[in-house]
C-alpha cells in the first residue's frame, strides 16, 4: 500500500493551470488481452531511453487499460495526427466499445490504429508509483513513423504544430 496522500503544497487549480499551457502529444495506448483490444488516449508519454530505446507512459490507477498491462506486459503506442481528433476523444471515454468502428490492424501482436503518425510495441519493463497515476516504462521492440501533421493538446483543446517563422537576426 502506498502513503495516504500528503497536505498539497499548490492549490490543484494553479497546478491545472499551468499543466494547461504545456503542449503534450496525443497517443492511444493499446493492449491485447484474451484477442479483444483495449485502448486509452495518453498525453503523459515520452521517450526515456535510446540505449536501450525506452519509452514512458503515466495512467491512472483507476485505468482499465493499466489492469490490462499489468496481465499482458506489452502494449502499443498509437502517435495521433491531426485529423484524430475524435479517435482521441473516443478512447478518452469509458466502458464501451472503444474499438467499434475504428480502423486498425493487429501488428506486433497489438492492436495498432490506421493513420496514425507513429506506432511503437513494447514490452512492459517496469511499473512505479506516481501518486495518483502509475508510471509504466516499456522496451520498444518496433517503431514505425509515418511522418504526417500531429495532433497536439493544449489548453483543453486539439491542434497542431506549425513552424514559426525565423526571426531577422
Ligand atoms: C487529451 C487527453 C489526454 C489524456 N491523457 C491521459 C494520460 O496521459 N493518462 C491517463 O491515464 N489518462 C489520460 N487521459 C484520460 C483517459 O483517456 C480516460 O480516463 C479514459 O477513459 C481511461 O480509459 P480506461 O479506463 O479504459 O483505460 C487523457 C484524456 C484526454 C482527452
Amino acid at each position: 500500500m502506498s502513503d495516504p496522500a500528503p497536505d498539497p503544497m499548490v492549490d490543484e487549480s494553479d497546478f491545472l493551470a499551468v499543466m494547461a499551457e504545456v503542449c503534450t502529444p496525443v497517443t492511444v495506448v493499446t493492449s491485447l488481452d484474451d484477442a479483444l483490444p483495449y485502448g486509452t488516449t495518453v498525453s503523459a508519454f515520452a521517450s526515456l531511453s535510446l540505449r536501450p530505446p525506452m519509452v514512458l507512459v503515466a495512467l491512472e490507477r483507476s485505468s482499465t487499460l493499466l489492469a490490462k498491462l499489468r496481465r499482458t506486459r506489452r502494449f502499443g503506442v498509437n502517435i495521433l495526427g491531426s485529423n484524430q481528433d475524435a479517435v482521441a476523444r473516443r478512447f478518452a471515454s469509458k466502458g464501451i466499445d472503444k474499438f467499434h468502428g475504428i480502423a486498425w490492424t493487429e501488428s506486433d501482436g497489438l492492436p495498432r490504429l490506421r493513420d496514425a503518425t507513429g506506432w511503437i510495441a513494447c514490452r512492459v519493463q517496469s511499473f512505479f508509483e506516481g501518486g495518483d497515476h502509475m508510471l509504466v516504462t516499456g522496451v520498444v521492440e518496433r517503431a514505425v513513423a509515418t511522418p504526417g501533421a500531429p495532433l497536439a493538446y493544449h489548453r483543453r483543446t486539439f491542434g497542431t504544430h506549425s513552424e514559426i517563422a525565423v526571426s531577422p537576426r
